[in-house]
């Protein structure tokens, strides 16, 4: 391992997303792409008649097809009455998980089953357009195999960055076994108390591959005897996770619900908020004051309350829900007109991988201008991953991670949902 890798593994990361991707698309071969239009996720703008040239699964040029012609011997692809967009980004995602196992039904699956689960989830999250995800929390470190077998080339899927189990109080949120008795005496492997136990989670997180750190700071809607309003770890603990995190350069994710466990989080430092349901003022105020981002899954609720009885959720979730998706709706415009930053996260994984997308259009019913949700979805979520530039762009030097939809995505976000061509670093995996 090298000095870089060493000292910055999360550099080495994003510095093998640009190397894999070369590996593994054809090498020498020149693509020029041709399309009706292209949103530019920079000015939230769309552009018409662009034309690109990709290498080496990178962008190499951005211009229009009068200003650049197809080189020699080049192969074509021409998306004649398609609009193009950079390939989207899911910032919250659980891809080792199934929408058809929740409550008693999980403890059936045993960590290797969730991996193979992730090998299932991450083809289908490739194929609906999303070419990079932000995985928040897998048994043991499925994630990280999964995300290196992808980067591998080994098996297709979007470029992931992954947290490995998540970091939370005994009891808490992050601990993935509170349905079990307590004769069974199993504490969850990312359980810590107190701010050095924390501390020493997010190096063994490090030690064995994450990108970023997950905690939780209230309960949550989805595990047994939490309190969505209840704050998980104290400020002290929470800000020895986020100091820890930080030296090493890996950013934060909170799971928080509640009004004071957000703004405990947001105290100590973290990047980004999971779920936000209950942010008040203040919290909207300290986020947009920090640059912290906020990831509000509002579609997750109608799955929940549809279909979520019969996958095993059980009635004190649903009724934590019943109590929840509105608020974080309604919270979600108020956060959206303070001008905080918001991106993508929809809890894939709750509900069915592949549909991810469904959030798009419930973002601009519930406040946000579609560009804006677009931007959510591919620059703005790339900065909170600290990838601006590497992807959610089409621009020279990202990797050649395009998707494009037969219409005006501004006008009809629903045809996100069903993108007829997916490019992810060069290689195309539907046309
Ligand atoms: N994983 C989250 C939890 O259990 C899901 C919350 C879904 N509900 C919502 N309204 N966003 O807390």
């Amino acid at each position: 391992m090298n000095f870089i890798a060493k000292c910055f593994p999360s550099a080495l990361f994003a510095f093998s997303l640009l190397v894999t991707s070369s590996t593994h698309s054809a090498t020498d071969e020149t693509i020029y792409l041709s399309a009706d239009a292209m949103f530019d996720s920079e000015s939230g703008k769309l552009i018409d008649n662009p034309a690109l040239l990709i290498k080496d699964g990178l962008i190499v040029e951005v211009s229009s097809q009068s200003a650049l012609n197809a080189p020699e011997g080049a192969t074509i692809i021409s998306l004649e009455g398609k609009t193009i967009l950079p390939g989207l980004i899911d910032m919250h995602v659980h891809l080792t998980s199934m929408a058809t196992d929740h409550g008693y039904k999980r403890l059936r699956v045993s960590h290797e089953r969730a991996a193979i689960n992730g090998v299932v989830n991450a083809k289908r999250t490739l194929m609906a357009g999303f070419t990079t995800v932000r995985n928040v929390g897998a048994p043991s470190f499925a994630d990280v195999a999964l995300r290196d077998a992808i980067a591998e080339g080994d098996i297709p899927g979007p470029h992931m960055f992954v947290s490995g189990p998540p970091i939370g109080i005994t009891g808490g949120h992050c601990s993935d076994n509170n349905l079990l008795p307590s004769e069974y005496n199993l504490l969850g492997e990312g359980v810590a108390d107190g701010p050095w136990a924390a501390r020493s989670k997010v190096r063994r997180n490090i030690k064995y591959g994450a990108d970023l750190i997950k905690t939780c700071s209230t309960g949550g809607v989805l595990s047994k005897g939490t309190k969505v309003g209840a704050p998980q770890y104290t400020i002290e603990e929470l800000t020895a996770i986020v100091e820890e995190a930080h030296s090493h350069g890996l950013k934060v994710a909170s799971h928080a619900h509640g009004t004071e466990g957000i703004i405990n989080a947001l105290k100590a430092g973290v990047d980004t908020i999971e779920h936000a349901s209950f942010i008040d003022e203040e919290g909207i105020e300290l986020a947009v004051k920090q640059g912290a981002y906020l990831s509000m899954d509002i579609y997750v609720t109608e799955y929940i309350l549809g279909e979520g009885e019969a996958a095993g959720i059980l009635e004190e979730s649903l009724e934590k829900e019943r109590m929840t998706g509105q608020t974080q709706r309604d919270n979600f415009k108020k956060a959206v007109d303070a001008g905080a930053k918001i991106i993508l996260g929809t809890d894939a994984g709750v509900y069915p991988h592949g549909d991810n997308a469904k959030q798009l259009s419930r973002m601009v019913r519930f406040g946000m201008p579609s560009n804006e949700v677009l931007r959510a979805a591919t620059s703005v979520a790339a900065q909170a991953l600290g990838q601006s530039g590497n992807v959610g762009v089409i621009a020279s030097d990202a990797s050649a991670d395009i998707i494009a939809v037969d219409g005006n995505p501004l006008e009809d976000i629903d045809l996100l949902e069903t993108p007829s061509f997916v490019m992810k670093a060069g290689l195309v995996y539907k046309n």
